[in-house]
């Protein structure tokens, strides 16, 4: 029997066997060369979309909307001020009550297991648009953008040069499923969370493997794509001027990436900073940040099409 998704949740990559990796993206890539006849079947006519939103977004909104109207179902942005959570009302009330109405929950929040919960109590699929943990439909993304630039991810070497949250720890479970070798490179302090190394350490093979350090230029020696992300995460506002501290050195700048492969990539889930990458790297010839926010809209698309029932 092939892949079947219908009906489940996405709240981390580690919900994904590598097969459904490789089958989503090559939806993605089927939703992206054949935009047109999606548009024209509607295969999620009548399907309704709840978007809960925590915090900002542009991508992950824009992508999310304009799937669900390309596939012909309907998407509903739920912010923080546009609904009962949150002042009055709680978690699980607001997950039965969508679970009771909508085909899917989508949720951008602050705690992983704010996702979690919504899972629990709607039972009906649940993405995980960015917790302080994941960032999934982020990871996808990147490793579409990574396989039509280089043609393969396997022994594709990355490089990790920021903060190890979200969206790191995201690809360092990326890494493991679909065996590139990852180094991530953070100040110390900022390290990925230990689960997820012990992960990584516990799941690695010959070609899937993540090696955690501290220094910018052993993590970037000879890797094929260079990886970043905000310094000061949505939420850390306060915390930005010792964050900005405990970073210096940590910028991709060209000086940084001399040490990479001569063919480099680029990544940045964005929005971006001047502060953890110069214009000259994000702007140049080796970038290919919108290429990747781009493929957030495919990706999003295989999503949806292949778990809403
Ligand atoms: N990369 C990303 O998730 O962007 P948004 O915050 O704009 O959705
Ligand atoms: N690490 C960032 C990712 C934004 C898409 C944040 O959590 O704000």
């Amino acid at each position: 029997m092939g892949i079947q998704m219908k009906g489940r949740s996405i709240l981390t990559l580690l919900d994904l066997k590598p097969e459904e990796i490789r089958f989503l993206l090559d939806k993605a890539k089927d939703f992206k060369q054949n935009r047109d006849r999606y548009i024209q079947s509607e295969p999620l006519k009548g399907k309704t979309l709840g978007m809960i939103f925590q915090k900002r977004s542009t991508r992950t909104r824009v992508s999310t909307e304009t799937a669900m109207a390309e596939l012909g179902g309907h998407a509903l942005f739920l912010g923080k001020d546009d609904i009962q959570l949150g002042v009055n009302e709680s978690l699980s009330d607001t997950a039965i009550v969508l679970g009771r109405m909508v085909s899917a929950i989508l949720a951008r929040v602050f705690a992983h297991d704010t996702v979690e919960t919504l899972a629990k109590h709607a039972k009906i699929p649940v993405i995980n648009a960015l917790s302080d943990q994941f960032h999934p439909l982020q990871g996808l993304a990147d490793i579409l953008t990574i396989e039509e630039h280089l043609g393969k991810l396997k022994d594709v070497r990355i490089a990790w040069i920021g903060d190890g949250n979200n969206v790191c720890h995201t690809l360092m479970i990326a890494s493991i499923k679909m065996g590139m070798k990852m180094k991530v490179g953070t100040p110390i302090g900022y390290m990925p969370d230990k689960h997820i190394i012990d992960y990584c350490n516990t799941n690695a093979s010959s070609s899937g493997q993540v090696l955690v350090m501290n220094d910018p230029i052993a993590a970037i020696e000879n890797a094929d794509v260079v990886v970043t992300d905000t310094f000061i995460s949505m939420g850390q506002e306060a915390e930005k001027n010792e964050k900005l501290k405990e970073f210096k050195g940590f910028q991709v700048n060209q000086e940084l990436v001399e040490h990479a492969a001569k063919n480099y990539l680029f990544l940045h889930c964005l929005p971006r900073h001047k502060e953890e990458v110069t214009d000259d790297i994000i702007y140049g010839t080796h970038s290919v940040v919108f290429d990747e926010a781009e493929n957030r809209l495919h990706t999003v698309a295989a999503v949806l099409n292949s778990i809403i029932q």
